[in-house]
Order: C-alpha cells, then structure tokens, then sequence
C-alpha cells in the first residue's frame, strides 16, 4: 500500500518547515518546501517572482504543484500560506494524504515574523497586513478538518500529535 502523505498548511511563520524537518526525521519520509521548489525551480527568490511577474503567476506555479505533488505518494510536504486560498489545492492534497492545519496566534505569528524581510505579502506595514491577512483566511484555514492549536507546544509536541494523527489513518 502507497504510504500516504503529511501536508502541512498554516499561516506565515506557523512553523511548517521546521516542523516538516522533524515529521520526516521520525517517518523516514522525504522532505518537500513547495517555496524551495517553486524557488529552484524559477531560479529566483518568491520575493522576485511576486514583484517581477506578480502574485498570480506565482499562485499558478504553486497550483500545478500541488497536482504534481498529490500525484505522489510518502512525502512531508510544507506548503506555502497561501495554499488555502485556492480550496482546489487542498481537495486535491485530502485525496492522497493527511493534511494538517497548525493554527497560532496573530501575537505569536507577529514575534516569529518580525524581523523577517523574505516575504512579500508581509512588506510595510507588518501587523496591519497579519491582521488584515489572518481576518481574510481565518476561516479557510478553519475549514481543514484537522487542526492543531500550536500556541506553546514544541515543535516534538507538534510532531507527536500529527504522528498519532496519521498512525491512525493508515492503520
Ligand atoms: C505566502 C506564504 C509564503 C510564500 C509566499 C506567499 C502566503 O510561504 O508561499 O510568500 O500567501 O501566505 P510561508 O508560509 O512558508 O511563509
């Protein structure tokens, strides 16, 4: 039987790839940063794409990801944050594999991203563009069945409960 995937989804600064980093150490499971790939793949940085060929084009190239990436099988992927916003992207990643939301608070969000220049959507104004981003997604993100109010655990807690999450839809 095809070992299904882990999609982690969640707003900027939720901890997908650190928590992506761990989930595949315990699996044994490869590693995907749909950001990394798009980045490699364009051969520049997604700060660039979104200012060069605009935010539409960049949601393109994340949407024919997700199909490629469901067609697979036993890998962690971390998404980007916006991955919700097209409800197509995460129909296709339930067919093929577990996804898992990590929620955070707007303050908690704000601490992990405040020094961070990398992100477009987050120029200017910082705690405006959250406030008025999270307002937008919150219930796009509500909508995924399993979620994970992440505000103080570890990232081994986080790990832990996904675990017992996806044991128990393989077993
Ligand atoms: C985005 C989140 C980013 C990246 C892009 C757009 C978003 O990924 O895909 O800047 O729309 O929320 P992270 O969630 O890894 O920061």
């Amino acid at each position: 039987m095809n070992k299904k995937n882990i999609v982690l989804v969640g707003f900027m600064g939720t901890g997908k790839t650190t928590l992506g980093r761990l989930l595949a150490a315990r699996t044994g499971m490869k590693l995907v940063d749909m950001d990394s790939i798009i980045e490699e793949r364009a051969g520049k940085l997604i700060s660039d794409i979104f200012a060069q060929e605009g935010e539409a084009h960049f949601r393109q190239l994340e949407r024919a990801l997700v199909q490629e990436l469901a067609a697979e099988s036993g890998l962690v992927v971390s998404t980007g944050g916006g991955i919700v916003l097209d409800p197509d992207n995460i129909a296709d990643f339930e067919r093929t594999g577990l996804v898992v939301c990590l929620l955070l608070s707007a303050e908690a969000i704000l601490e992990r991203v405040r020094h961070d220049d990398t992100r477009p959507l987050l120029s200017g104004d910082k705690v405006e563009k959250i406030r008025e981003l999270l307002e937008f997604r919150r219930p796009l993100y509500e909508a995924i069945e399993h979620r994970i109010e992440t505000d103080g655990l570890t990232p081994e807690q986080k790990a832990t409960q996904i675990m017992e999450l996806y044991n128990a839809i393989n077993s």
